[in-house]
């Protein structure tokens, strides 16, 4: 995908933004100071952006999904780490091409905290939106998962209304980079889809994106997809998975509950790339989770395939089929990420 011009101007021209990859440095981010964020707007917000995008559009192509966000005359998200906005603004892109911003408010917490991060994303936000979306900004500094679980509660608000997507983009992650930290916050995703049940609307959906190398506890993807598994394990009233389709139709019988590794592979290009580099490649865990009865109405809306490309690599790719993955095949089947068109 092609970062919208109007958006690669703005950043270019208004925020400064230049990309240069920091490889180690953003794996923590939470000191980046005001140089580090125009970097980390030139490199890292667009593929956030491409990535929050492709996941709302692939969820408003199931007709379920849309209609019932169609009759919604208020829409209200929660954004758990947001930073400088980038997984917002593609969410909100998504939803604006879908005309579903049309009429109604969209009301936002993000929740950060990098206040300069924050600063950013206000000004971006109200720039490329204006004043349909109206966002409220909450900085605070988490200590710990114990301390995520004490604090966040207060901050999506006491009176107790729901949300319509909960989403939280490569912030996770950092909480788990050495093997004392990953020790002492490990449970932290179980711990946002917690969150997800008791703030989620009916129709609401939870969606958390991270980022797919290494840490104590193995890839990302297969920390999530564990953590997932525990959680439904301990609630199994509550959230079930939408995405990757291969979850929603066989997670009863998955045969990987303990590590599978999957990865979405989105690209983006925009004009702060080196001339040299076509585009560049975001490699990503994605869950998205919604209450188990609105899970079956949205599994309505999917016509299953019998098997889905959960991820590749040089060597082929993996699929699922039936709950029971398939490695380095090289036939490449219908996308595990994306729903092309509503049933
Ligand atoms: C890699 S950025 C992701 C930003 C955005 N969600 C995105 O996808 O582009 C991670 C964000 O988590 C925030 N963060 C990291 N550790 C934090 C902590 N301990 N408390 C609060 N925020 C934290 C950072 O300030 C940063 O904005």
């Amino acid at each position: 995908m092609r970062l919208p011009s109007e958006i690669d101007q703005v950043l270019k021209h208004e925020c400064g933004a230049r990309h240069c990859p920091m490889t180690q440095r953003v794996t923590s981010t939470l000191g980046f100071t005001a140089d580090d964020l125009r970097t980390y707007l030139g490199t890292y917000w667009p593929r956030s952006f491409v990535e929050s995008h492709t996941i709302m559009r692939s969820l408003l192509n199931n007709s379920v999904y849309r209609d019932t966000l169609q009759h919604r005359d208020q829409i209200r998200i929660m954004d758990i780490g947001a930073g400088t906005g980038g997984n917002l603004a593609g969410l909100l892109w998504a939803l604006r091409e879908a005309y579903l911003n049309t009429g109604r408010v969209v009301d936002v917490v993000s929740v950060d905290g990098n206040a300069g991060a924050l600063a950013i994303q206000k000004q971006l936000i109200a720039r490329l939106f204006g004043p349909q979306v109206q966002l409220r900004v909450v900085q605070t500094v988490f200590d710990s998962r114990a301390g995520l679980e004490r604090l966040l509660p207060g901050q999506a608000g006491g009176n107790g209304g729901g949300f319509d997507v909960i989403i939280s983009s490569k912030f996770v992650n950092e909480f788990y980079r050495t093997k004392t930290a990953y020790e002492r916050n490990s449970g932290m995703y179980a711990a946002l889809f917690g969150l997800a049940e008791r703030r989620l609307l009916p129709e609401g959906v939870a969606v958390l994106v991270d980022v797919n190398d290494k840490c104590a506890g193995g890839f990302f993807s297969e920390v999530l997809n564990r953590e997932m598994n525990e959680y439904t394990c301990a609630s199994p009233e509550g959230l079930a998975p939408l995405l990757p389709l291969p979850c929603l139709l066989w997670h009863g019988c998955c045969a990987s509950r303990n590590s599978c590794f999957s990865q979405a592979v989105f690209g983006v290009s925009h004009s702060m790339l080196p001339c040299y580099s076509g585009s560049d490649l975001c490699k990503v865990t994605v869950r998205v989770m919604a209450r188990r009865p609105f899970a079956g109405l949205f599994r309505l809306g999917v016509s299953p395939q019998p098997r889905y490309t959960i991820t590749w690599s040089p060597w082929g790719y993996d699929s699922c089929g039936g709950g029971v993955r398939r490695q380095y095949d090289k036939r490449r089947y219908t996308d595990g990420y994306l729903l092309e068109s509503a049933v």
